[in-house]
């Protein structure tokens, strides 16, 4: 099979790569020549742990190529991925014009017959439409089959779940269609299952919102167990435990950000109004996420009280670890509040630092190390449990600060290291720890070294 894969954003390079990898030749397409250039040398335009240890190997054997050109990406191909983004618009749909014209371009310059395959995100009945625009610009009579084949890979796995992922879904109805991205896929190893196009369509919002709804009902839990007086860790782990629920997706914190969940909660409450329906939970579910995001700030007024001229040291900028994606990150809104309430804002990001300089308020000043943002800082913020955070950032608060206290939005520690830090520790859905004594410097190295 000859492979096209149209956009080379985060969906689309993962795809290329990982179908090269497993044999096929894969051709990537973007319209955006520089891009492609770097993407040639087998530099990666995301940080995407294993990713260009891939990239280059499967250059170098030759079977994944890079081009902006649709005459050449899309010559002698028998299957065309469409992984283009579908950003969210004012009405909080998803704007699908991207899509629309990665099909008519594939109509325009497809040589033969085609199953034109979407990895994009779309809503119901697009893979539809897209056949019928594909159709409409063909420049001879090929046969034109529409899979849905929905992408569930996490930001910062991307490339291990592509390997070990829970299932493929492919989203077909026309049955020779579905068996040929079956077979391209099977390579994988991974259960595959066989719904029709709508279905897809449907399964991949679904996930995306249900995960959601797991987020903000365990952050409603840790709001509500703070004033009960109960501990949300214990409670995830007990309710995590039957295997009904499941333990994933059951760490309380500051809210879900990132290039998915915020878009497509939103998208698919448009669509249930489009379609005459009120999906009230799901509202439930963003406005919860939206009211989280302001708790780490609320907490520390309460502790504080007035903000204005405190250093706050905000520790992890991007929406998760393992990625410099910004995209509806907790930083964006908390710096905002911060600065808004006339905080001194440093930020420290192991990867992500260079591209929260575009995205973050301006006021916003950046630490090389994490030690120079705790350093002098009147309370950290704890907004991403990147690994280096999770090891270093209770620690130097203690070694660093005179009166060490820390607000932590992603529950990294518990409470036993705090105390022994002597770090006053405040964090979600948990009994702050207020250490008791004085402190005592070799008491922390102790703990420390
Ligand atoms: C998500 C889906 O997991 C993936 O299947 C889909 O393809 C794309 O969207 P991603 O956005 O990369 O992946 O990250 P994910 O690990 O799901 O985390 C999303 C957000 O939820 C992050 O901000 C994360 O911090 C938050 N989260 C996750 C929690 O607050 N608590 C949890 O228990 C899990």
């Amino acid at each position: 099979m000859n492979i096209a894969i149209i956009g080379t954003g985060y969906v689309g390079l993962v795809t290329g790569v990982c179908l090269s990898e497993i044999g096929h030749d894969v051709t990537c397409l973007d319209i955006n020549s520089e891009k492609v250039e770097m993407l040639k040398k087998g530099i990666s335009p995301i940080y995407e742990p294993g990713l260009e240890e891939l990239m280059l190997k499967n250059i170098e054997a030759g079977r994944l190529k890079f081009t902006d050109s649709h005459i050449i990406g899309l010559k002698d191909k028998d299957v065309v991925y469409i992984a283009v983004g579908t950003p969210q618009s004012e009405d909080g749909s998803a704007n699908l014009s991207y899509i629309y014209k990665a099909a008519r371009d594939i109509g325009q310059n497809i040589t033969r017959d085609v199953t034109v395959v979407t990895k994009s995100t779309v809503p119901l009945g697009t893979n539809y439409k897209v056949r019928e625009l594909v159709m409409a610009n063909l420049q001879d009579n090929y046969l034109v089959e529409a899979v849905s084949n929905p992408e569930f890979l996490r930001e910062g796995s991307a490339v291990y779940d592509s390997f070990n992922g829970d299932r493929i879904v492919i989203g077909a109805d026309d049955a020779e269609a579905a068996n040929i991205i079956e077979e391209i896929n099977k390579p994988f190893g991974l259960p595959i299952l066989k719904t029709s196009i709508s279905s897809a369509e449907m399964i991949k919002y679904a996930a995306n919102a249900f995960l959601a709804t797991k987020i903000s009902f365990i952050n409603e839990v840790a709001n509500l167990s703070e004033k009960v007086g109960a501990d949300v860790s214990e409670v995830a782990q007990g309710i995590g435990m039957d295997g009904r629920i499941g333990g994933k997706f059951l760490n309380a914190g500051i809210g879900y950000g990132g290039s998915c969940f915020p878009k497509d909660t939103h998208a698919l409450v448009k669509i249930s109004q489009d379609h005459g329906m009120d999906f009230h939970l799901l509202k439930s579910v963003i406005a919860i996420n939206e009211n989280q995001k302001t708790m780490l700030v609320k907490k520390a007024k309460e502790r504080l009280g007035s903000l204005e001229g405190k250093r706050i040291a905000l520790l992890g900028l991007a929406f998760k670890p393992e990625t410099d994606d910004m995209r509806e990150a907790a930083s964006i809104a908390v710096s905002r509040q911060l600065i808004d309430e006339g905080a001194h804002v440093v930020g420290y990001d192991p990867i992500a630092a260079e591209n929260a300089k575009s995205i973050l308020p301006e006021e916003v000043q950046y630490a090389e190390q994490i030690e120079d943002a705790i350093k002098e800082a009147d309370a950290v913020f704890i907004l991403t449990d990147w690994k280096e955070i999770t090891e270093k950032a209770l620690l130097m608060s203690g070694l660093f600060m005179e009166e060490p206290i820390v607000f932590d939005g992603r529950n990294c520690y518990t409470a036993e290291e705090a105390e022994k830090l002597h770090v006053e520790y405040i964090s979600i859905g948990r009994s702050s720890v207020v250490p008791t004594g004085e402190k005592e410097q070799e008491s922390v190295l102790a703990v420390s070294f």
